[in-house]
Formats: structure tokens, sequence, C-alpha cells
């Protein structure tokens, strides 16, 4: 009997917590967000409002803004995209860009290594992050 109420509770106890733990983290974390920020695009992102580029044009108010539409020195590759196709970074456009920058932009340089910028980026695996790291950037106005 008290086997019984023991398992059954404790089944329904570890239901309660995955089911809570899901609910958690159906929301977008913001905070997890700006570390992901700091930590995979600011090596080459200035994050701030001060708007400064470096390797990268700056990412204040990115979302909603046109691509390719700041004062910076975009590559020849980039720029052929978004002068075809002309779109602005919504979430789905940086969510397909940040997954994989160079399958969605071939040759764009914020994926490439050279002399002149040894860094490279290549993507964010986890869609959890990703969908964090958007919220995040949405926070950046
Ligand atoms: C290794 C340096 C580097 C890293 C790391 C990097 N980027 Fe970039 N990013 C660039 C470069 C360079 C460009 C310009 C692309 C081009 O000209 O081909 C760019 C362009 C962009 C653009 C287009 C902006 C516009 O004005 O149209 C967005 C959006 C962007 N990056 C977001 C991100 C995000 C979000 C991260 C982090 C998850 C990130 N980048 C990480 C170098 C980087």
């Amino acid at each position: 009997m008290w086997n019984r109420i023991i398992l059954w509770g404790t089944l329904a106890l570890a239901a309660v917590a995955f089911v809570f733990a899901v609910w958690v983290r159906a929301w977008p974390d913001v905070e997890m967000g700006k570390r992901l920020a700091e930590n995979n695009c600011g090596i080459c992102h200035d994050l701030t409002a001060t708007r400064h580029n470096n390797k990268g044009p700056f990412l204040w108010e990115v979302v909603n803004r046109p691509a390719g539409s700041v004062s910076f020195s975009y590559s020849e590759a980039f720029l052929a995209v978004a002068r075809e196709k002309p779109f602005v970074w919504d979430a789905a456009h940086l969510e397909r860009f940040i997954t994989d920058p160079s399958a969605y932009i071939p040759k764009t340089r914020m994926a490439q290594r050279d002399a002149s910028h040894p860094l490279a980026f290549e993507g964010i695996e986890s869609a959890t992050n990703r969908r964090d790291l958007i919220a995040y950037l949405s926070t950046l106005k």
C-alpha cells in the first residue's frame, strides 16, 4: 500500500516538475540572450547605442532594420543578396542567418577568416540559444 503511494507520489511530482521546466523554457530568457550575444557576437559587433562598426556593423536597432543599410563596408557577397532581394532583419531572417551564416549568405565576411580579421562565426547550434539571443537583440533600441 505505502509502496504504491510513494511510487505514484514520486511519479506525480516528477511529472509536475517536468511540466514546470518545459513551461519556464517556453519563454525566451533575455538575460541568457544577453550573455550569449556578448560571448558570441560582441567580439565583432558593437551591441550598444554608440553604434561603432567593428569587424561587423553595429547591431543597435538591428531588429526590423533593412539588411545592409548602415554605413559599413559590407562584403560584395552580402550586398549582392541584400540588393537583389531586399529584406529586413526580422526574427525569421535573424534565425536563419545566425544558424549558419554562410549557408544563408554564401561567402559572407561574417563567416570568413582573412589576414585583417582572423575571427569567423560559424553559427549558433542550439535553437533555444538562438531564440534567447534574438529576444535580446530586440531589446537593443
Ligand atoms: C567573426 C566576426 C563576427 C561574429 C562573431 C558575428 N558577426 Fe555578424 N557580421 C560580421 C560581419 C563581417 C558582417 C558583415 C557581413 C558581410 O559584409 O558579408 C556581419 C553582419 C551581420 C548582420 C547584418 C547586419 C546588417 O547591417 O545588415 C547581422 C544581423 C549580424 N551580423 C548578426 C550577428 C549576430 C547576432 C552574431 C552573434 C550570434 C554575429 N553576427 C556574430 C561579423 C561577425
